[in-house]
């Protein structure tokens, strides 16, 4: 198979991150004899240093082109004064908005290998972590309309779903919980927004075509509660695009780090963008210290499922495994006993482990 993969390091320490993860996906050619073609593009900041614009027109459209999209990270503070429109974060929306990326996929597991840097009692995850955050990505508070008043004293963003909108992500969580364990959790605000109303009611209609799911609904307030004082009551979590961002910051550090949390931004063909949930991380750009397991777990979300190689998909995932059960560890999932290395070393021992018997 050839594969025409578009890359998007993008600011900060997203260029340090998707280096790495190349590394591991061409050690998956060598390996399995598939080629690829990568095209790299500007977005974010960059962009707007070197083009005047946060998603240059040809990004998107070399994207269109592509089979799918692997994105580093966009923003920084250099940017944080420019006007909201041309912010590099506008990027991500027009790349998710522009492709009809509805199904954000954000798999929080935690290794077994890392249970002492899960900041949770051993009891409370004994027995591991496993839960699909579904969230959705191209609806709500980040695509309503917003604005500021001429005085600047007043501002604001308008949160809008369709009962469509609604309906194509529900089914896409009831096909990945029915091919789990068959438990769903819908997350809302029904008890103070119309938005949440309509998906409950939504949610619940699509239910009856799964009855073999088990649906409950929690408000969100008490699913971030819920995440921490027991999260192994969770399978798979279906929420709108803003409560699933901030959820799944917290999901992913209950697996020991923002830094090993990939993800998939999909619609109904097999084209897909794939990035890491976490951002630039300024604080670390250029240092040779960000964690590129989340970009190189999103390269093997991306061998899954736009290229449906499953057995490559494993071999990376594999090879992660591998690579923490030898003690390797960057900064942020350090602890006692383990080696600690930098970003390059541990994407090399990761592409080094990829097919190893
Ligand atoms: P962040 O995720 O960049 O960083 C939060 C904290 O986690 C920082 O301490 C950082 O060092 C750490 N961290 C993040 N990724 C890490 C990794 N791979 N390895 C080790 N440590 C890691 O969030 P922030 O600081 O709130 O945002 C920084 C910039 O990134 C902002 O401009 C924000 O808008 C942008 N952002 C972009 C994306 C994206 O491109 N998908 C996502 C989130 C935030
Ligand atoms: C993420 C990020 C983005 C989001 C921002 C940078 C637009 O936080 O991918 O989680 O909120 O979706
Ligand atoms: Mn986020």
């Amino acid at each position: 198979m050839k594969m025409d993969i578009v890359l998007i390091p993008g600011d900060g320490i997203g260029p340090d991150i998707v280096r790495e993860a190349v590394k591991v996906l061409d050690a998956v050619m060598d390996k399995s004899g598939h080629t690829v073609k990568y095209t790299t593009c500007l977005a974010g900041g960059c962009a707007i240093d070197e083009t005047g614009v946060p998603l240059p027109p040809s990004t998107l459209e070399a994207a269109q082109k592509s089979d799918a999209v692997l994105l580093g990270a966009v923003g920084g503070p250099k940017w944080d004064t420019v006007p909201g429109d041309m912010r590099p974060e506008k990027a991500l929306l027009g790349l998710r908005g522009g492709l009809g990326l509805f199904c954000n996929l954000r798999p929080a597991i935690l290794y077994p290998q890392l249970s002492a840097a899960c900041p949770l009692k051993e009891e409370v995850v004994a027995g591991g972590l496993d839960i699909m955050v579904v969230r959705e990505l191209t609806g709500g508070i980040y695509f309503g309309e917003r604005g500021l008043s001429a005085d600047g004293q007043s501002a604001y963003d308008t949160m809008a779903y369709s009962t469509a909108e609604v309906e194509r992500i529900a089914r896409k969580a009831f096909e990945i919980a029915r091919g789990r364990s068959g438990r769903l959790t819908s997350v809302d605000k029904a008890n103070i927004l119309e938005t949440s109303r309509l998906w409950r009611k939504t949610v619940e209609c699509c239910a009856t075509a799964y009855p073999d799911v088990q649906l409950t609904h929690l408000y969100v307030d008490n699913a971030a509660m819920q995440l921490v004082r027991a999260p192994r009551q969770f399978d798979v979590i279906v929420t709108e695009n803003m409560f699933g961002d901030i959820l799944s910051d917290e999901a992913s550090m209950i697996t020991g780090s923002i830094g090993m949390l990939p993800s998939a931004s999909l619609r109904e063909d097999s084209f897909g963008m794939y990035e890491p949930i976490h951002g630039s991380a300024p604080d670390i750009a250029g240092k040779d210290l960000a964690n590129p397991l989340a970009t190189i777990l999103s390269a093997a979300m991306m061998l899954r499922h736009t290229f449906k190689l499953e057995e490559e998909a494993k071999m990376v995932e594999t090879a992660v495994s591998r690579v923490l059960e030898a003690g390797w560890r960057t900064g942020d999932i350090f602890s006692e006993g383990c080696s600690k290395v930098g970003t390059r070393q541990m994407g090399t021992l990761v592409a080094e482990a990829v097919g190893q018997e």
